[in-house]
Formats: structure tokens, sequence, C-alpha cells
């Protein structure tokens, strides 16, 4: 990767790199030693000094999080979120696969810090394969006194429970997950009591995703001055980027976050440009609930910040799907409508009906009946929705709401055409997509 030293990824390719043995001969586990030499308020200081920021989409501040819990609490729960379902997002599989000494390292220090005597690793349900590469590392760790009580002898004791989710969304919510680990229906829950103070079984909980917690060895090895030396101060540390869509090369890469959106598409070492050297259309570059950009506007850098200038809701899970001149956006519009409205669990009524009626809309485009009103009403649809505008119990519906209204904005002219042209037999065409 050209100047750029890997962190997270830095066993990749390694024969044997989901072992604890090849872990620990590449440095593994020095950073949860030194942790637990410290006490739990010195480790959220040097995580706080980093100025780690949440991987798992809102860019939250790791340490400061963790001092929301109760000075007086006599337990805490950790929940690792491995749900990752925004598609295109394969960033904590990609780790976890490849690396999940990584992770159960990054569980002891933040289990540690936050004075968690139990972590349970949330993963979505089609990781089948994950689950069992997870679950052996941490038998590893167990039998070499890493997990349970009295770890390396520090007196401090965690135990790790892997606990796979039933296939919604909604449950990388951190409180839809906390509801759906608790064996309830995975419905988001009203704030507050937010997690901190009253979580999973009613206790202060937590919530983390697999990259936040995979930072962590490397932040107490390395210091936090070393972390802030990569990427820029309110950007800092390692990151892991996807793109996917027709680019040469689609993966997982780590990059600082000084990239741009064009170096992530067309960068050597990462997606390497498009096949069929294909203009780009149309690019969402933090999975699908950030927005979308259009094709002169891949300048933008892949940072906490950048995307805001852009009309897009953040920098997401900065995982790209890129989308080609070729591509029809009717039928792009109409995917991106769908998932959501498949995936809102009801309970909010903007959410529930105004991702059906964005839903319907695009159908009606895509099958070639819409009518420009479609666009202005779709619009508005997507402005009177989310938490955002004060209407919802979760963020789900700005992310439906950011990728529908950016289509519609910034393809405007597009779209019209579209619908003063309509294309003879696409109804029957969507139909079949459709069933
Ligand atoms: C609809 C929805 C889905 C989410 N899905 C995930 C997810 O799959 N993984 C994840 O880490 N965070 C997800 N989040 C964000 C979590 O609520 C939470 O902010 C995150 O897990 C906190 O971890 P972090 O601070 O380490 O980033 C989702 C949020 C929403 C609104
Ligand atoms: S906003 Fe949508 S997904 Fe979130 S709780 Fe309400 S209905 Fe469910």
């Amino acid at each position: 990767m050209g100047s750029y030293e890997p962190v997270l990824l830095k066993n990749l390719g390694v024969e044997g790199s989901r072992t604890l043995e090849v872990y620990r001969q590449s440095g593994g586990y020095a950073g949860a030693e030194a942790a637990l030499k410290m006490s739990s308020d010195e480790v959220v200081e040097e995580v706080k000094k980093a100025n780690l920021r949440g991987r798992g989409g809102a860019g939250f501040p790791a340490g400061v999080k963790w001092t929301f819990l109760p000075k007086d609490r006599e337990r805490t729960i950790l929940c690792v979120n491995a749900d990752e379902s925004e598609p295109p997002t394969f960033a904590n599989r990609f780790l976890m696969e490849n690396d999940p000494h990584m992770l159960i390292e990054g569980i002891i220090i933040a289990g540690f810090a936050t004075k968690s005597q139990v972590a349970y690793v949330y993963l979505r349900v089609e990781f089948h394969e994950q689950f069992h590469i997870l679950q052996r590392a941490v038998d590893e760790a167990y039998e070499a006194g890493l997990l349970g009580e009295n770890i390396l002898d520090s007196g401090y004791g965690l135990d790790v429970y892997l606990h796979r989710g039933a296939g919604a969304y909604v449950c990388g919510e951190e409180t839809g997950l906390i509801e759906s680990l608790e064996g309830k229906r995975g419905w988001p829950r009203i704030k507050p009591p937010f997690p901190a103070v009253e979580g999973a079984f009613g206790l202060p909980t937590v919530v983390n995703n697999v990259e936040t917690l995979a930072n962590l060895p490397h932040i107490i090895s390395r210091g936090p001055d070393w972390f802030k030396s990569i990427g820029t101060e309110s950007s800092a540390g390692p990151k892991l980027f996807c793109v996917s869509g027709p680019v040469k090369r689609p993966g997982c890469y780590e990059g600082p976050m000084t990239i741009t959106c064009e170096e992530l598409i067309y960068g050597d070492d990462y997606g390497q440009g498009m096949v069929g050297n294909a203009d780009v259309k149309a690019v969402f570059p933090g999975g699908l609930s950030m927005g979308v950009l259009t094709g002169d506007e891949m300048h933008m850098k892949m940072d906490f910040d950048d995307p805001r200038n852009f009309g897009l809701l953040g920098l997401g899970t900065a995982a790209a799907v890129v989308v080609n001149v070729e591509t029809d956006l009717r039928d792009v519009l109409m995917n991106v409508a769908r998932f959501y409205s498949h995936e809102s669990c009801g309970q909010c009524t903007q959410c529930r009906e105004g991702t059906s009626w964005m839903y319907k809309m695009a159908s009606r485009i895509a099958m070639g009946a819409g009518r420009v009103e479609d666009l202005d009403l779709l619009e508005e649809v997507a402005s009177k929705m989310g938490m955002m505008p004060g209407y919802s119990i979760c963020g789900l519906p700005d992310g439906a709401a950011f990728p529908v209204r950016g289509l519609v904005q910034k393809f405007r002219s597009e779209f019209e055409s579209y619908v003063s042209q309509q294309r003879a037999g696409r109804a029957e065409a969507v139909l079949r997509v459709l069933n």
C-alpha cells in the first residue's frame, strides 16, 4: 500500500493469521498486557487522547462514550456490534475472518476500560463462517488465560459470548441490537434512557463496532500520538475502506482518512479503476445510507468531515459502491428504496409509511409510469422522516432519506428525461425483477 504501513490488515495473507500463535508472533496481546497494568481510567484517557472515533457509522469518540457510564455502577455489559448489515459494507467481516484475535484483544481492552464483566459479540446471522472462526479464536484465548477469570494474572476477568442475530438491518442500531440480544423483537428503544445508563438486561452498557475495537491494541501499544499521526486531527488512525460495483479490484483496503473517493476507486492500492474503463456516474461512498456523489464529486475526502460538504449524512461505514454510466438510475433508486422499506421495523409511522411510499414511487418510476411530480413528492417524503427532523426513534429513515433525496436532487435532469421518454416494455421487465 505505497508508503502506508498497514495496521489493521497487517496480518492479511500471513499463513495461520487466525491462530493465537501467529497473532502473538507479530506482537499480539502486548496491548492487552499493557492495558491490564494500567488503571481502567488511564486506559480511557489514552483512548480519549487518541481521539478514536467510532467506525460503526456515527463517528462518536469511543473514550468519551465510555465516560457516560455511571461512576457508581457495579456491573457493565460490553456489546460488540458485528451486525454489519449496511450495504455494501464488509470490513468487519474481513477483519474477523483474517485476524479474529485482534478483535478479541480489543474486546479485552475495552472490557477492562469500561469495567465490564461480560462481552457479547452480536453477529449478523449470515456470518456462519465468521462465527466459527471467531468462536475458535475465543476458545483459544480462554485456553491461554486471555479470557475468563484473572486474565494474565491481573485480577480482571471477562467472559465473551457470541450471539447470532436473525437477519434484520435494524438490529445493527444499538438499542435494536440490545433488544434482540435479550431475546425480543429487534425494535430500537426510545432514548433516554441511553444504553450507558440502562442497556442490556437493564445494566449500563457500551456498544462498540468491531473495527473501533480492533484499533485499541495499537493505541495502547504504540500510544495516542502515533495514532494521531495517521490521517488528520479529527479523522485520526487507520481506517478500513470497502469498494464494490464495477471496479477492477473490489475489496476491503486499509489507508489513512486523507484519501479521496476517487483514490479509493482508481488508486493502485485500492479499486484500480473501472471495468472496461467506463466512466463513473454515481458513488455511494459511505454505505448506502450516507447519500450519493456524482462523478464530478469524487474529490471528496473519505474522512469524518468532508462528506457533509457534499450533502451527505457523514462518512458512515466508508464502503463505496460505484455505479457506472451505463446503469439506469431508475433501477438504482428502486433498489435503494426497496431496501429501507423492507428493513423498517414499523414502530414509527413516518418511517414505516414513508419508506414504503418512497419504494412505491420509485417502483412506479422504474416501471415507466413515473411522473415529474413524483420527484418532488419523493423529496418531500424524504424530508419529513427521520431523527434529524425529530420524527423517529432511530436513524434508519435518515439513512433512507439521504440516498433517495440525493439521487433525485443530484440527477434530477436524468430522472426527468426518463419520465418524459418512458421505455416500452419496461414495466414487464421490472415486474420480472420484483417477482
Ligand atoms: C439502522 C441502523 C443500523 C446500524 N447498523 C450498524 C451495524 O451494522 N454495525 C455497527 O457497528 N453500527 C451500526 N449502527 C450504528 C450503531 O447504532 C452504533 O452507533 C454503533 O454500533 C456504535 O459503535 P461505534 O461507536 O464503535 O461506532 C447502525 C445504526 C442504525 C441507525
Ligand atoms: S425509525 Fe423506523 S426502523 Fe427505527 S424504530 Fe422507527 S420504524 Fe423502526
